[in-house]
Parts: structure tokens; C-alpha cells; sequence
């Protein structure tokens, strides 16, 4: 079928190369004209496993062309809309991306076009849109449309996308269901060339979910919203275990082995960040506000998050009670392991206030340094995390990238000032590093020197601690 996806950012680009691999034309705008070239020359503009072959699969094969979005509306007789929906500074999400392309559409598209809300947008948005375009269209435009949106998580979102759980589509027509459904039919029957394993794993074949519009947009905030209510209840259950003496992992085990719970999102640490958690909470509670719902509960996963960075700084300063002058060793910039992506990154709020209370930071990170600098400018990035460990009086770990297990932790010793690791994603093993002689402290497991005592955990009101990590980044 000929497809259109609007929109190459990462659920734009995963979506338009998945959607080619899986055997359609797809045509794959952007409105960028620097990254639009980039694409056009081979050149990625994110780091995302798996895409960059998959991009350049399925260009060489003639089925995936990037150029302007006057093109994909033409084109395209599904339209897939993947433009960015940023938080507004009041926590609404910013449609004014989603009315442009509609706008686009009523005016130069005539005949039949299915047009498809991937981005994350707030319930009703669907009927608006449907409005909007009876509204501007001026060249006969007959469509439908309906919501589909993505579950990618940033770092595996080829994977994602091609082996997914469960396929949700909100359509408000017959036409609409079956248009999807043939899209979607070799995702479901799992018939297409995998380009991620030789041999994939075998699993039950995804759900396909039909329903309206309006529920499928809800499904979307609602499970973000699900899964940082879970990583904040597990940081809360974290900062009870520091003050008792037990061990998280150990509890979030024993959670999880409950099927009603599952082990999922259980991690405790510094934090969820990202493009995605963040501003969709902010949106849902909005969203629940205007139809007059008090959906506290989500408040409170924010604010415990928000919470989070300061913590954690106060376990550092505990150790090296005064901060000012201290060297410190920064792994991990990205928000999470296998992206570059630093937007609303746990890492940066936490880089800036260790930058506030006067320390000197080394930051390494796989992938995002480049797009860590301008957020944080302050600070040295080095080559590799033995250049940044060089004389420091701790190291703190943000990210839990896979490089950092494969350390050769006596020559890392050797280098340091004092052999101090705060981990801040309990990525290593507590015995393993004292028996190297670090002093290793974690999230929520004893440690020799357990805390008695947290001034972070003293004042939760709304009004008081840190900046919300929300405000650190501009849209
Ligand atoms: C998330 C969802 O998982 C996807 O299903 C969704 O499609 C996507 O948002 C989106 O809305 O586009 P993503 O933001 O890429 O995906 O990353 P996650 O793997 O969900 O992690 C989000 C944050 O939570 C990260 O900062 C991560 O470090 C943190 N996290 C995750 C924890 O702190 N603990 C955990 O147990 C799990």
C-alpha cells in the first residue's frame, strides 16, 4: 500500500523504514530541511539500533524515499502523522504541529486518505482533526482517521515496532479497520524478513486492538502514565529500604514474581526521563483536569521523580561532604542505555546541580556526548571513562549502559582520587565492588554504611525541592 509517514523523528523514521521493510512504498517527510538532506544523503540523525540498516535497506530497494510533505500527502493513501507534540509550558501538549499537517492535507489532497495519529496526542484529538480537515478542505477530500499510536521505546524500537505485544487502532470506520489491518497484516502474522534476528524468537503474535478513536488515545497517555507510576512507587519502596536496612531488588523481586504485578519497570533509580514520561504525565494530568478529574495520584509520581536528583546528590555529598572543587566522574549522559537522546535525561538535571554546588565534572557517555554539550556546557567530556575517572573523588553512574559492566575496575582504582562509586541504576554488584575495594553505594541496598537518616525524603510538597526536570529543557 502506499503509505506516507510525516514526520522523521524517532517514531517518524522507526515507523516509515519499518513500515518499508515490512513490504510497503513508504514516502517519509520532514519539515527540518537540514536533517531532510542528511536522510537524503545516507545520513542518520539519531543513534537507534537496527535503523540505520533498515533506513538504507529499504531505500536500496526503492520502497523508502524521504522528501517534502507536499509529496506524502499526494502520495500517500494512508497518511501516518508522527510530528513532534512537545509539552506547552503549562503541561498541555503543543497540536499546533498536528493542526499544521491537517491543515496541509484539507488543502491539497483530493479523493480517498486515511490519515492516522501516531504521535502522542490527548483523547479528542482525533475528532478535531477529523473537523479540521472537513473544514479546510477545498479539493474534495474524502477521509477517515484513525489513532494507532506506537509503544517504541527509544534504544529498541525496530524491535519494537516489528515484534510488538499489541497493535492498538482507533477508527471510526469499517474502511478504516481494514485499510490498518492490511498494513499491519505481516506484523501480525509475523511474516516479513526480520532484520533485527537470524532467528526470531518465538512469542504469541501481537493483539490486534480495535476501537474508537477516543479510547485509543486515552490507551496510550494511560500506559505511559502506568509504567512511571510503577518506576516511582519502586523509588519510594527504595527510599523505605535505605532507611530500614532491606534491599530492593530483593523486594522488587518478590513484586514481581506476582503475575498482577510482573517484574516490568520495577528498576528503581534517578529517575525516569526521556521524551515520553515526562511531559505524557503532565499531559494526562491536564488532559484529566479539563474534564474536571483530579488525577492526584499522577502528581505524586511526578513529584517523586522530581525528587529524585536531589536524593541522589544527597548521597554524594554525604560521602564527600563538601562538594565545591570536588572532581567527579559523570557515566552515562543518555536517558536511558542504547540512544543518544539527553532530552529531559535525569542525567542533566543531576550534571547541573552537582555543577551548582561548585564540583568539577567529567562526563563520558557511548553515545551522547555531542548532544549533551549544549545542555551542559560546563562540563569536561572525555573519550572514555577511565579518562574521566582520572583523579576523581567518585564516579556516579546515570545511565546503565553496557560498557560500564566490562570495566577493569583495579586499573579504574588506580586512577581515582578515592575509589567512590554512586551508582545511580544499581547496575553492578555490591560484593563484586567491594571486593575491588571500592566503596559502592546504590539505590535502596544496604550498604556497609548505610544512611540513617534522608533530608530528601523529609519535604515532598509541591511547592518545595527541585525544579521540575519538565522546565530544565525549552520545546
Ligand atoms: C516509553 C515507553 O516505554 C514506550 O512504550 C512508549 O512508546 C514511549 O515511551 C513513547 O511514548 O514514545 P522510552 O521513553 O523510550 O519509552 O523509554 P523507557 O524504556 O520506557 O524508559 C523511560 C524512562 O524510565 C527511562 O529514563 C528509564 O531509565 C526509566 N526507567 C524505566 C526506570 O527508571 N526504571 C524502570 O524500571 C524502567
Amino acid at each position: 500500500m502506499k503509505t506516507s509517514v510525516i514526520g522523521a523523528g524517532y517514531v517518524g523514521l522507526t515507523t516509515a523504514a519499518c513500515l518499508a521493510q515490512i513490504g510497503h512504498a513508504v514516502f517519509c517527510s520532514e519539515s527540518d530541511t537540514d536533517k531532510l538532506s542528511k536522510l537524503q544523503a545516507g545520513i542518520m540523525p539519531v543513534f537507534e539500533p537496527h535503523l540505520e540498516n533498515v533506513i538504507a535497506l529499504a531505500r536500496k530497494s526503492g520502497r523508502l524515499t524521504f522528501g517534502a510533505t507536499e509529496e506524502a500527502i499526494e502520495g500517500g493513501q494512508a497518511i501516518f502523522i508522527c510530528v513532534g507534540t512537545p509539552p506547552l509550558g503549562n503541561g498541555d501538549a503543543d497540536l499546533s504541529a498536528i493542526e499544521g499537517v491537517a491543515r496541509a492535507i484539507a488543502k491539497k489532497a483530493s479523493g480517498y486518505r486515511l490519515v492516522i495519529e501516531k504521535s502522542t496526542v490527548p483523547v479528542q484529538t482525533g475528532v478535531q482533526l477529523r473537523k479540521h480537515l472537513s473544514v479546510h478542505s477545498n479539493r474534495g477530500l474524502d477521509c477517515d482517521v484513525a489513532s494507532n499510536p506506537e509503544f517504541l521505546r527509544e534504544g529498541s524500537a525496530v524491535e519494537d515496532f516489528l515484534h510488538p505485544d499489541r497493535i492498538v487502532v482507533g477508527v471510526e470506520s469499517g474502511r478504516a479497520a481494514k485499510l490498518l489491518q492490511e498494513i499491519y497484516q505481516p506484523i501480525i502474522n509475523q511474516t516479513f524478513a526480520c532484520p533485527v534476528h537470524s532467528r526470531c524468537p518465538s512469542r504469541t503474535p501481537p493483539r490486534f486492538l480495535l476501537t474508537d478513536t477516543n479510547s485509543s488515545e486515552l490507551i496510550k497517555h494511560a500506559s505511559n502514565s502506568f509504567l512511571a507510576m510503577k518506576i516511582s512507587f519502586i523509588n519510594m519502596v527504595a527510599n523505605l529500604c535505605e532507611m530500614v536496612g532491606a534491599d530492593v531488588t530483593k523486594v522488587a523481586e518478590g513484586m514481581g514474581l506476582d503475575p498482577r504485578i510482573g517484574p516490568a519497570f520495577l528498576n528503581p533509580g534517578i529517575g525516569f526521563g526521556g521524551f515520553c514520561f515526562p511531559k505524557d504525565v503532565q499531559a494526562f494530568i491536564r488532559i484529566a483536569e479539563k474534564s474536571a478529574c483530579d488525577f492526584g495520584l499522577l502528581r505524586e509520581v511526578e513529584k517523586i521523580n522530581q525528587h529524585r536528583i536531589s536524593h541522589f546528590v544527597s548521597k554524594v555529598r554525604e560521602e564527600l561532604w563538601v562538594m565545591r572543587g570536588k572532581k567527579i566522574a559523570l557515566w552515562g549522559l543518555a536517558f536511558k542505555p542504547n540512544t543518544d537522546d539527553v532530552r529531559f535525561a535525569p542525567s542533566i538535571a543531576l550534571g547541573r546541580s552537582l555543577l551548582d554546588e561548585g564540583a568539577l565534572v567529567s562526563a563520558y557517555d557511548p553515545q551522547a556526548t555531542e548532544k549533551a554539550r549544549a545542555a551542559l556546557p560546563d562540563v569536561h567530556y572525555c573519550a572514555d571513562p577511565y579518562e574521566a575517572a582520572q583523579n576523581a573523588d567518585a564516579i556516579l553512574i546515570a545511565t546503565e549502559w553496557e560498557e560500564f559492566q566490562q570495566i577493569d575496575w583495579d586499573r579504574l582504582k588506580k586512577l581515582m582520587e578515592r575509589p567512590l562509586i554512586v551508582d545511580g541504576r544499581n547496575m553492578l554488584d555490591p560484593a563484586d565492588l567491594t571486593a575491588h575495594g571500592f566503596h559502592y553505594i546504590s539505590i535502596g541496598r544496604p550498604t556497609a554504611l548505610s544512611r540513617k537518616s534522608d533530608p530528601a525524603n523529609d519535604d515532598l510538597q509541591p511547592s518545595a525541592g527541585p525544579k521540575p526536570i519538565l522546565q530544565d529543557f525549552p520545546a
